[in-house]
């Protein structure tokens, strides 16, 4: 199997491969501003040395190990307060792709975008969107998944990859294959208008949902029940109380 023969109409057709960039998000970004691309391009890297994570973190793959990867996308057919909906696509469509490989695992979104194996932090989703005025003009989504690394040096047992769960080493164009396929199939339910299709594998999958669990505000520590994702994203928690409190990703922590 390879992406030679991929299924995909426009995800995945065309495929910039790198050995060494800064992110392949910014490198995205940069070609894409050439409009030397279309909709569905990827790059793909071996090695970034200045990958970017959420929340302004970098991101480290250990080089040839993992996927780093970045997605060209113009949901000009989605609004502004719709961002969400492709960042949804992302994680349902790279959790399920970990899902198909890895069918004995327990495989979850912890919001907004985290991708865990068995509870443990195996991959991450960076959403980077641009706008002219209210319209939407592209969407570069950075994916990375933690594939065939064994040892995650200073992580505390709190990262995994996908052979470190199974065993096995992974062909990153047979993971590419099927997880371009579930994209491509995701965004364009969402083109057909039916973003309520994805946003409930979402919830399939969301880590806490509907549990009683401990967060924190930077402020105070609480417990509280996951009880729903806004659709613009932000994490809708009920305390014990009874009172319903909104946050956004800085602005709450899972304990
Ligand atoms: C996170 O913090 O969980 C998000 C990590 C996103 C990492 C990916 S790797 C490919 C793409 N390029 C980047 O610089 N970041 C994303």
């Amino acid at each position: 199997m390879g992406t030679k023969g991929s299924q995909t109409l426009f995800i995945g057709r065309r495929i910039v491969r790198l050995d060494r960039v800064d992110s392949t998000n910014s490198f995205l970004n940069g070609m894409a501003a050439t409009g030397a691309l279309s909709e569905g391009a990827v790059v793909i890297a071996a090695e970034q040395y200045a990958g970017k994570g959420q929340r302004g973190a970098s991101w480290y793959a250990e080089p040839g190990a993992n996927i780093t990867l970045s997605v060209l996308l113009t949901p000009t057919f989605l609004s502004v307060k719709e961002q969400f909906r492709i960042s949804e696509a992302v994680a349902v469509t790279t959790a399920e792709t970990l899902a198909e490989f890895l069918p004995d695992s327990d495989i979850q979104i912890k919001w907004p975008n985290d991708i865990l194996i068995n509870g443990k932090k195996s991959g991450g989703i960076l959403i980077e969107n641009s706008f002219k005025g209210a319209v939407w003009m592209q969407s570069i989504a950075g994916i990375g998944i933690n594939v065939n690394q064994l040892e995650f040096p200073g992580d505390l047992n709190t990262a995994t990859s996908m052979a470190k769960v199974s065993g096995e080493k992974y062909v990153f164009d047979e993971v590419m294959e099927v997880l371009f396929g579930k994209l491509e199939a995701a965004y364009l339910t969402l083109r057909a208008g039916k973003s309520d299709e994805i946003r409930s594998r979402y919830f399939q999958r969301l880590y806490r949902y509907n549990k009683s669990a401990v967060y924190t505000d930077f402020k105070s520590v609480f417990t509280a029940t996951l009880h729903d994702v806004s659709s613009e994203g932000r994490l809708v928690l009920m305390l014990e109380t009874g009172e319903e409190r909104q946050f956004d990703v800085k602005e709450v922590g899972f304990i």
